[in-house]
């Protein structure tokens, strides 16, 4: 065992497919490196304690909105023998909180990254992931699984609920991605609860929706194999309609959508579960970038990132099935 030691994790951004995802559609994600998380857990003389935005204190004393990051400390904590141990955790994230930006699937696996490398224990893929679905089931009710594999990816992946989840390589050399935060907080379980009760009460007109949500997906991987922007520009915003109909937008994403576009976005679409969170926009190059985002900032947004994809052209292969830490 160490005395100190430390787990990273990213903030990640959904593409293509969220909602659908959730009923076993493609998805695009994307990890976004600059806005991480990272746990370090270290000894100390007595206690257990855990530091982070919400709560600093005793691990047994964390409140009930917290009971799926308390839940997996637990498990990890029993899952090692280490009842007894003294140890002190800190959480540092760059994520905001529940704006569609993973953040509670990324602080799982930091700290479960954190716990292996602090037992000195070799940890896998899948292992990782099922670690983290400990947290997210409490958190999000019926998780797809796609937060915590973009979360823990160093690659962009293209994902499909319990039978895909595999780094894609793609090389868009001169477009980034707007993103923009709208500081309203998104609602993972109310909004999944949503689309569910669409599809339960009016299957003729969701499940259509759904099923496109998909298709564009795979559209939009084959968009980027031949590095057409145009298009994926085109495909985010049919997506933001579709998300739209399914009533997971509200009037602040679509106003954002609007306004990227008006300032030369080639597309825009809510990220995440929408009901507030985050929009992204697709721009050509660096000056439109810049462009959108001001006048984002303008339109109110709390929060813009702009994510280059020249940062993504690796290699396939590497890392993504093997030890990840
Ligand atoms: C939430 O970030 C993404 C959703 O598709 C839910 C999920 O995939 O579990 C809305």
């Amino acid at each position: 065992m160490k005395d100190k030691a430390t787990g990273k994790s990213y903030a990640k951004i959904i593409w293509f497919g969220e909602h659908s995802v959730v009923y076993e559609k493609p998805a695009i994600a994307i990890p976004i490196y600059s806005v991480d998380v990272v746990a370090t857990i270290q000894r100390i003389p007595t206690g257990q304690q855990i530091h982070c935005r919400y709560f600093d204190g005793p691990i047994s004393e964390m409140a009930e909105n917290l009971r799926g990051v308390k839940t997996l400390i637990t498990h990890l904590v029993s899952l090692f023998g280490a009842q007894r141990l003294a140890f002190d955790l800190d959480i540092q994230s760059k994520l905001p909180a529940e704006r569609g930006m993973g953040s509670s699937a990324a602080t799982a696996i930091a700290i479960v990254r954190a716990f292996f490398d602090f037992f000195e224990v070799n940890l896998t893929r899948s292992q990782l992931l099922k670690l983290a679905d400990i947290e997210e089931k409490i958190t999000h009710g019926n998780p797809s699984g796609l937060d915590s594999a973009t979360a823990s990816s160093n690659m962009p992946i293209w994902f499909i609920r319990n039978k895909i989840n595999e780094q894609i390589d793609f090389n868009l050399p001169t477009s980034s991605l707007v993103i923009a935060d709208s500081g309203i907080k998104g609602k993972t379980s109310e909004a999944v609860s949503l689309v569910h009760d669409n599809l339960v009460d009016e299957p003729e007109s969701s499940q259509p929706l759904i099923d496109e949500l998909g298709k564009i997906a795979e559209t939009a991987r084959n968009a980027l194999a031949t590095t057409d922007d145009v298009l994926l520009g085109k495909l985010m915003t049919q997506s933001q309609r579709d998300l739209a109909q399914l009533g997971v937008s509200n009037h602040t994403l679509d106003t954002f959508c609007q306004v990227a576009c008006d300032n030369h976005a080639l597309g825009a679409k809510l990220t995440g579960s929408g009901l507030g969170g985050c929009v992204i926009a697709l721009a050509k190059n660096q000056r439109d970038a810049q462009q959108i985002s001001t006048a984002l900032r303008k339109a109110g947004a709390t929060q813009t990132w702009i994510q280059s994809f020249k940062n993504y052209q690796f290699s396939t292969g590497e890392a993504h099935d093997n030890l990840v830490r």
